[in-house]
């Protein structure tokens, strides 16, 4: 039985995916913790309720990323995680952070990278009158929003859409694909070589 340990920092509809996709789809897993680094964060009211423990790191209680990091390091690692999601986590993590988590810490970011890196990538997309927009999931690298992609999904820019209406639409598609990658990873069918992720079974790492 593999440990999932999922960071949040607000709402938390990615993690709710996470939960009710390990649940409904028996995976050989358990949502171990659930650890935010903001105390109001919304997520945690549903995390309580299902009954999984939850953690807050408060970055505001800390005087530097390092000791921020060291900190929640020291959390995450009392759950013993073997994979550690970030669902709508929002703070840049040290590098020695993602060392020390490398190959078994997923992101997931709303636009199709190596486009729109960062923030407002829904405005940005339309505001350079892409056609096609979307979410990735990747393992997480030193580098903001970067790292080898597991999976990606793909909607239409329609005409008219504004930044909450395409949000709307790749979030949906988030919460089929950050499912599924996190399954794969306790599953252990990925295989990452030279930056590029594989299937073993050659299920399709392209939601379209
Ligand atoms: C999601 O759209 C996720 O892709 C984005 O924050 C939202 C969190 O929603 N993450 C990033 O922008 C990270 N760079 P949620 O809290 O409802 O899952």
């Amino acid at each position: 039985m593999k440990n999932i340990v999922i960071l949040i920092s607000g709402r938390g509809s990615n993690m709710e995916a996470i939960v009710h996709a390990c649940a409904s789809e028996g995976w050989n897993a358990r949502i171990a913790a659930v650890v935010s680094n903001r105390p109001e964060a919304a997520g945690l009211g549903f995390a309580k309720e299902r009954g999984i423990a939850t953690a807050v790191v408060d970055h505001k209680a800390y005087s530097g990323r390092e000791v921020f990091d060291a900190e929640l390091a020291r959390v995450i690692e009392g759950f013993e995680p073997d994979v550690l999601v970030l669902a709508g986590f929002m703070r840049i993590l040290s590098p020695g952070f993602v060392q020390r988590f490398a190959g078994r810490m997923v992101n997931v970011h709303p636009s199709l990278l190596p486009a729109f890196t960062g923030l407002h990538t829904h405005r940005r997309a339309i505001e350079a009158g892409c056609k096609v927009a979307g979410a990735t999931v990747h393992l997480v690298t030193a580098e903001l929003d970067h790292g080898p992609i597991i999976v990606q999904a793909a909607v239409p820019v329609l005409p008219g859409d504004d930044e909450a209406t395409l949000a709307a639409r790749v979030l949906s598609r988030e919460h089929v694909i950050y499912p599924r990658a996190v399954r794969w990873l306790v599953e252990g069918v990925l295989r990452e070589e030279g930056g590029v992720v594989t299937h073993t079974g050659g299920e399709s790492q392209l939601l379209a």
